[in-house]
């Protein structure tokens, strides 16, 4: 891992939602640190609570969220609410539905710019940044297609250069050579001293482009590890399942779906899909070796 100074650093996270007749467990116990520097992954399957942590980092979640738990930004644990835009930047995940309808690009993009004392000129260099092309930056939100919604939320969350960028699927709906594009173009920030937090569906960008991955099941982290590491040896059986399910690997799907998240077992959640479960599994296991599994692959070789 880096050694350069922490930019983010989230401990003892929890967010739950209360329901008409029921609680939301969508983040659990979360912890993770993000470095100047560096690209995380969060990887994981879908509902597992991926964007709730996103919205709950920049205290964007809904009234009928209870968050507790550590968020700081540099340094001098700034409040997010002073730090937004500037320090730390969201691409949302859809961003079609995020975008004000009545304003046309490059006035969104001409705002988000003077905000920031960034003159407006410099829309369409930022636009052509985020691989959107600056002529259609005349158009209104809904007559973007997917991609290019896509690519101007991008060019919105880069507009005021954030020392943290959080990325939420901001590859979706892009054929390969804009997702390669769009890849890149966070790598570069990262090596131009900003931090990236990525969430992403798609292991192999994230096995291209990130330092660290995170990898959530059920809202908790189950296994946090330098990428490389972690692509060549997953530790937790989670990562091994989501590895071998790609189509470049095994192309085995993990059998059994995850547990509901209003109704989180007490043990490891994800013992009634494993091959290694036993009775230790019955009990939450904690992290050792950046892997939270009572019988982790890499520490007892090759099963
Ligand atoms: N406002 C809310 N009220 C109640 N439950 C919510 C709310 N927002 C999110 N959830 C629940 O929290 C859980 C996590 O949702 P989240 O959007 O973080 O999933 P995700 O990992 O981002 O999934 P995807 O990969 O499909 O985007 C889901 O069960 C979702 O239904
Ligand atoms: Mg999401």
């Amino acid at each position: 891992m880096t050694t350069q100074p922490p930019v983010l650093s989230i401990d003892g996270l929890h967010v739950r939602f209360r329901l008409r007749d029921a609680v939301v467990h969508a983040v659990t116990d979360l912890a993770l640190t993000l470095h100047r520097g560096e690209l995380l992954a969060v990887v994981g399957e879908s509902g597992c609570g991926k964007s709730v942590l996103a919205h709950a980092v920049l205290d964007l979640l809904p009234a009928n969220a209870t968050v507790t738990g550590t968020v700081c930004f540099g340094p001098h644990n700034s409040p997010v609410r002073d730090l937004r835009g500037r320090h730390v930047g969201l691409i949302p995940q859809s961003p079609a539905t995020a975008l004000t309808p009545v304003r046309t690009g490059r006035t969104l993009l001409a705002e988000t710019l003077k905000v920031h004392g960034r003159p407006a000129t410099d829309a369409d260099r930022v636009a052509a940044e985020a691989g959107l092309d600056p002529d259609d930056l005349a158009r209104y939100p809904f007559e973007l297609s997917g991609g290019m919604a896509q690519r101007l939320a991008t060019a919105l969350a880069l507009a005021p250069d954030p020392a943290v960028l959080i990325a939420d699927e901001p590859t979706a709906g892009l054929d390969r050579l804009l997702v390669d594009h769009t890849l890149d173009l966070l790598r570069r920030r990262c090596d131009n001293g900003s931090a990236v937090l990525l969430i992403t569906h798609d292991l192999a960008a994230a096995e291209r482009v990130a330092d660290t991955v995170a990898v959530m099941y059920a809202s908790r982290i189950v296994e946090h590890r330098p990428a490389a590491e972690l692509f060549a040896a997953p530790a937790h059986p989670y990562t091994a399942g989501l590895l071998d399910a790609l189509p470049g690997r095994a192309f085995r799907p993990i059998p059994g779906h995850p547990p509901m998240l209003t109704a989180l077992p007490a043990g490891c959640p994800f013992a009634p899909r494993c091959a290694h479960t036993d009775d230790a599994c019955t009990v939450q296991p904690a992290t050792a070796d950046g892997a939270a599994c009572h019988h982790p692959l890499t520490r007892a070789g090759a099963r």
